[in-house]
């Protein structure tokens, strides 16, 4: 008999992609993904630990599931409740101590051992005890070594593939060096090889992963030989039916020549790029140990606009980061002109405990956090608005993706990422077509096939 399995993802498009190899690792142990916790005889919540507020959704979803799990328990059933990923590697103890009904906390490096995990919590113990584990070693041995291969076609015709994971730049604000562990880098033939056996599924568009993505740095063809992440994407784009290519997030500091030339020789890398900048100002970018300054950034961008003269861009930005100044937050906004960006994120500084930004001394009252974040998401937002409205009455491919709302209409995404809405009788899922764009709005398109 197959059991319930089912899985909350919350945090960045990694955890999406280590969901679905969870998914994928059980289903050879029994288990059938399950659209609701209430019956499920495992609940996992793969958690994200980024800003205090994703710390504190976690926590509340998991009183939100006692009484499920109660439920299950007065049937005389079993309701194992996991958490997995970031928050569950940097506070395992924290949620044990607090959530007396949590049976298992394993860390994103541990979820290859889950089949071991649930057969210990699920086999009858003598004393009758109620068994608990915490899984947050980073183990010797790769995940990606014992993931078993990609049953299931992923959702529509994109997908994910991680090629990088963790990060040792140790930003002073973040988290992640924490809760992913050191960089590391899959050899380049796993990667080819899981990449040829999506598009072998009708994947038409792969999104590489990493926290740091193009800090790869994997094992080439031979043994000797070690690729950057340009070298990869080559590599990559000689995948028949492969229609287009991503990669997702960088680093400034990681762009090589190598990569600058991806970008203009290859076609199916798509002209848009996430390249998180976090604040305009030398001082502030310093006090963040990114490692580079906002003239690096300005050279960057104008090298890969002249490498890519349709590129688009987008970026992460954190206000109020400890003793930023009315000056340095000036100095964002500037950049922020000059660059001109087609879409960004922007957050207000989180204190994340136990990152070298947590204890500094000059922290930013909220307010003035909050006043800095509206100033700058209102020129985000005009960019955003600007760059959309630059498509009316143009016309571009679209890689339709999911079924939209209303009958007859359907969604997918331009080579900007946005979201494309049109009306079709025929179904269209799966298809690249060309849309002509009639109208905008400020986070999606609309148009017509042509
Ligand atoms: N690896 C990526 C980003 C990972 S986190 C990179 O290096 O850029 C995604 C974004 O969350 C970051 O770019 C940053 O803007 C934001 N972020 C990270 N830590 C934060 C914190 N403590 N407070 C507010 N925002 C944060
Ligand atoms: Fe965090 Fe910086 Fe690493 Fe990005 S590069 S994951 S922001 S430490
Ligand atoms: Fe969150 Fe971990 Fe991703 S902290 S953003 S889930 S790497």
């Amino acid at each position: 008999m197959t059991k319930k399995l089912y899985i909350k993802t919350y945090g960045c498009q990694m955890n999406t992609y280590d969901s679905e190899q969870i998914s994928n690792l059980l289903s050879f142990h029994g288990y059938s993904l399950s659209e609701t916790p209430d019956d499920a005889d495992v609940v996992i919540l793969n958690t994200c630990h980024i800003r205090e507020k994703a710390t504190e959704k976690v926590f509340s979803d998991l009183g939100r599931l006692k009484p499920f799990k109660q439920k299950k328990e007065e049937k005389l059933e079993n309701m194992i409740l996991a958490v997995a990923g970031c928050t569950a590697q940097a506070e395992g103890a924290e949620i044990m101590r607090r959530i007396p009904y949590v049976d298992l906390v394993l860390g994103p490096q541990t979820y290859h051992r889950l089949p071991e995990m649930l057969a210990q919590l699920n086999r009858k113990n003598p004393q009758n005890r109620k068994i608990r584990l915490v899984e947050t070693d980073f183990p010797v041995e790769s995940k990606f070594d014992f993931l078993p291969e990609q049953q299931t076609t992923p959702q529509g015709s994109s997908a994910f593939l991680t090629i990088q994971e963790g990060c040792d730049k140790f930003c002073t604000f973040c988290c992640v060096p924490y809760t992913r562990g050191a960089e590391f880098s899959r050899p380049s033939h796993t990667i080819l090889q899981e990449a040829r056996l999506l598009v072998s599924k009708g994947v038409q568009e792969i999104t590489l992963l990493g926290q740091n993505v193009n800090a790869y740095h994997g094992k080439g063809r031979l043994e000797t030989e070690e690729w950057g992440l340009g070298r990869l994407l080559l590599e990559l784009a000689e995948i028949p039916n492969l229609k287009r290519l991503r990669y997702t997030t960088s680093h400034p500091r990681d762009v090589d020549d190598e990569l600058i030339l991806a970008h203009k020789n290859i076609n199916i890398l798509m002209p848009f790029l996430h390249l998180p900048v976090q604040s305009g100002s030398d001082a502030i970018l310093k006090a963040m140990n990114r490692g580079h300054t906002a003239d690096f950034y300005r050279k960057i961008i104008d090298a890969l606009r002249n490498a890519r003269p349709d590129i688009a861009f987008s970026s992460d930005f954190i206000v109020g980061f400890p003793g930023e100044t009315n000056e340095d937050f000036a100095q964002t906004l500037k950049l922020v002109n000059e660059v001109d960006f087609a879409q960004a994120y922007s957050f207000a500084y989180s204190i994340r405990p136990g990152t070298p930004a947590g204890s500094m001394g000059n922290q930013i009252p909220q307010t003035e956090k909050e006043e800095r974040l509206q100033i700058l998401q209102h020129l985000l937002r005009e960019q955003q608005i600007r760059f959309n409205n630059l498509w009316i009455d143009k016309t571009f491919f679209v890689l339709f993706d999911r079924p939209g709302r209303y009958e007859n209409q359907y969604i997918g995404r331009s080579p900007y990422l946005q979201p494309v809405h049109v009306r079709s009788s025929e179904n269209i899922l799966g298809k690249i077509l060309p849309v002509k764009i009639n109208s905008v709005f400020p986070n999606s398109l609309e148009g017509q096939l042509l």
